[in-house]
């Protein structure tokens, strides 16, 4: 049976309907807010302003405040932490800033990434069901437990477009493309905040790494970027802006040299293109030591520097360095700061903590954390959201899914016995003991009617191959063998890139012996990149893309091993053949010699070939469909006009089934160059077997746009190609005009 969406899911898909319109944007601070908040900063010592510009790292592992911030939050001199959490701990640091002088509640901040306690699946994962009530639904979960564990702000989303998946950074956010980014940065934010984020079951969101940190040079992290402007605004920035729109009323400013100006003292992106252009009220943090940074970065001579060339660019809270609050009396003597500018910074943050409600309630409900952790509903949905986000990148001869009467199957790989691997890096407050693994999940699924054979065979370094006889004997005596492969989730996430992006250590040796064998067989990833797994694409019969899916991971997995649910997801990201292709991503410039096999002088390697070994978009089912019938309700409008193309889609398989129908377009002529092509719209579409719906998509201003040269968005008559299709390499063509 088809695993139904769960009534909680249709309530929230019912909530958002009436939430995603605008004219329901997060509260705004009345003029008496304003006024109130005016009334503290007058009358504030500048030891307590600094004091609100500072947040600092609690105890990871307990969540619980050292001593020295209890003293400084109880004489006024600490704003925030990051790390600290837990009802008591929360409430019981609270209590100290409600002794302070002015009673100025403290702000909770922690790394909610893709779950609290409950796990989703990591972000570049959930981005591949290209389901945007899933992500809406995970990160509201995510935000009802972090609330009810005292966390009022999470450090999510990170909506960095990434284009290297050497980086191994790529794994937090929604991949490559900035359409989706978008649409994804979108969902994430409502899910956490909703329409007002003072509700108990809310929390206040950022948008991270302001910005460009993704693109980071070689695909190492925290390396340098250099970005066109244009590049910036018609790549970079629109996930982040999109986020604003959704109501996000925080930015990270991220660690990286943007351009020759680091990031994290950046006037131009901080305050020029945030504040100015984009009217955002709300308020930036450093990430981490980024105020710091600027020293090494070669940007500010001393620490003084730093802080003034931070706080002047528009950088307002310093998280972990302390060199406002170390620095801030003498630069102000110095008029290297003015009192306007610390007032600024002030202001924006206590706005935000009024519009969390902090002034009227600083404490929360200590009875809600255990009864809103982990509930049922909670890891039902984690379960739900994980099978959506696999993508099926191969299935000969329909291996996949398996019969549940199997009587002996073999399942290799240390990943399929690993809790803490399906957690994913930055996995909240996620509990170990909580993962279900693979191995579990198919045990789970089938119980005792099959004997299954677990082997190890190697770790995800896979430097020992000693049990790899084992795993060939398991594989030999069973009738289908399950091959678990990939990294682990240290392996991904920050400070973990990869120059190589294979599978690691000897694990295609592992794969190729158990090939070798003659028996049946399917490969199931676990990873937080796209690899480059060649072989296993050419000669493996079945392979499953499961990326690290959270605490349901194994019963997930095992319900699509088994049929029970059917993959839709589709991939948010190339994968390249080889990193020497790198960057390589759909979306691309066509250049002025484009690809043509009869011209040597054309844009190719000599080596290999242009193209991807999975493209943007792909992904199979165990059902099949057909797309047709495209479209279009007018074939020339106006640059300011709309119109819909709609194409009739079709469940031509045996079995219930999501297709993932995919809009893209091509500017044919731009006054400054458009990519060979653009996604502008999508939708996934549950059929029954034979069903056939007809989708239709709006193409407006929005979509049609860019920012020309000058940086200014613009809709430039012409021709344009319109695509629909089950990926980006795929499709039904037509055509109109803008005139
Ligand atoms: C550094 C990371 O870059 C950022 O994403 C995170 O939010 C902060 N540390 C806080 O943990």
């Amino acid at each position: 049976m088809y695993l139904k969406i769960s009534k909680f899911v249709a309530f929230l898909t019912l909530l958002s309907i009436f939430t995603t319109n605008s004219v329901f944007a997060q509260k705004r601070s009345s003029a008496d807010t304003e006024r109130k908040i005016n009334a503290l900063i007058a009358k504030m010592t500048l030891a307590e302003k600094l004091g609100q510009l500072q947040q600092i790292d609690g105890d990871f592992p307990t969540g619980a405040a050292r001593p020295e911030q209890f003293e400084m939050v109880r004489k006024g001199t600490l704003g925030s932490t990051l790390n600290v959490r837990g009802a008591k701990n929360v409430n019981e640091l609270q209590r100290a800033a409600m002794e302070s002088r002015l009673k100025i509640p403290h702000l909770f901040a922690f790394d909610v990434i893709h779950g609290y306690r409950t796990i989703f699946p990591v972000p570049l994962g959930e981005a591949a069901s290209f389901d945007l009530k899933a992500a809406e639904l995970s990160a509201y979960i995510a935000a009802k437990e972090s609330r009810a564990a005292g966390v009022a702000w999470t450090f999510a989303p990170m909506v960095d477009i990434a284009r290297d998946p050497r980086w191994g950074r790529i794994v937090e956010g929604a991949g490559e493309d900035t359409y989706l980014g978008s649409q994804f940065a979108w969902a994430r934010v409502r899910g956490f905040q909703g329409t007002d984020y003072s509700q108990p079951d809310r929390v206040l969101a950022c948008a991270k790494h302001w910005v460009a940190y993704g693109a980071a040079q070689a695909g190492r992290d925290y390396s340098t970027t250099d970005i066109s402007e244009n590049t910036l605004y018609n790549v970079y920035f629109p996930p982040f802006k999109a986020a604003k729109d959704a109501g996000v009323d925080t930015f990270m400013s991220s660690f990286n040299d943007l351009n020759g100006i680091p990031a994290s003292a950046n006037r131009w992106t901080l305050t020029e293109v945030l504040r100015n252009q984009w009217k955002f009220d709300g308020f930036v943090v450093s990430d981490y030591t980024s105020v710091m940074e600027l020293i090494p970065h070669g940007f500010a001579k001393d620490e003084a520097d730093a802080a003034q060339l931070a706080l002047n660019a528009g950088v307002d809270m310093e998280m972990v360095s302390r060199f406002y609050n170390q620095n801030g009396e003498q630069l102000l003597k110095n008029k290297k700061l003015t009192v306007a500018t610390i007032d600024e910074a002030v202001r924006r943050i206590l706005r935000v903590k009024y519009r969390l409600g902090l002034f009227d309630k600083p404490y929360i409900d200590e009875s809600l954390e255990a009864k809103t952790l982990l509930t049922p509903e909670h890891r039902k949905a984690a379960r739900e959201i994980a099978a959506k986000s696999f993508v099926l990148l191969k299935n000969d001869n329909q291996t996949l899914p398996l019969r549940k009467n199997i009587k002996e199957l073999a399942i290799i790989g240390g990943l399929a016995d690993s809790k803490e691997d399906v957690l994913g890096s930055w996995n909240g407050d996620g509990k170990v003991p909580d993962a279900v693994t693979l191995l579990e999940g198919v045990k789970n699924k089938l119980g005792n009617n099959t004997k299954i054979r677990y082997v190890k065979g190697c770790d995800a370094k896979c430097e020992d191959t000693s049990e790899f006889d084992k795993a060939v004997d398991a594989a030999k005596d069973s009738d289908f063998t399950i091959l678990v492969v990939g990294e682990s989730a240290a392996m991904s996430g920050e400070a973990s890139s990869r120059s190589n992006i294979d599978l690691p250590g000897r694990q295609l040796d592992l794969i190729k012996a158990v090939a070798a064998t003659k028996k049946p067989y399917a490969v199931v990833l676990m990873n937080g990149r796209p690899l480059t797994i060649n072989w296993v694409a050419e000669n493996s019969p079945a392979i499953l893309e499961t990326w690290f899916a959270g605490t349901e991971a194994g019963n997930a997995i095992a319900d699509v091993l088994f049929g029970d649910a059917n993959p839709g997801g589709k991939l948010p990201v190339t994968f390249p053949r080889s990193v020497g292709q790198i960057p390589i991503f759909y979306n691309m410039m066509n250049t002025g010699r484009p690809f043509d096999a009869s011209n040597k002088y054309s844009s190719k390697y000599l080596d290999i070939a242009n193209t991807p070994l999975y493209p943007f978009g792909y992904g199979l089912s165990y059902t099949s469909f057909a797309l047709s019938n495209i479209r279009l309700s007018s074939t020339q409008i106006a640059p300011n006009g709309s119109l819909n193309v709609s194409v009739d889609v079709h469940n031509t398989g045996s079995r219930e089934g999501a297709e993932v129908v995919q809009l893209y377009i091509r500017d044919l002529v731009g006054s400054v160059t458009r990519p060979v092509k653009e996604l502008k719209g999508f939708e996934r579409v549950e059929l029954r077997a034979g069903e056939k719906r007809t989708v239709t998509f709006t193409l407006k201003p929005e979509q049609l746009g860019f920012y020309n040269a000058q940086n200014k968005f613009v809709v430039e008559p012409g021709d344009f190609k319109v695509w629909v299709g089950q990926s980006s390499v795929d499709g039904l063509e037509s055509s109109f005009t803008v005139k």
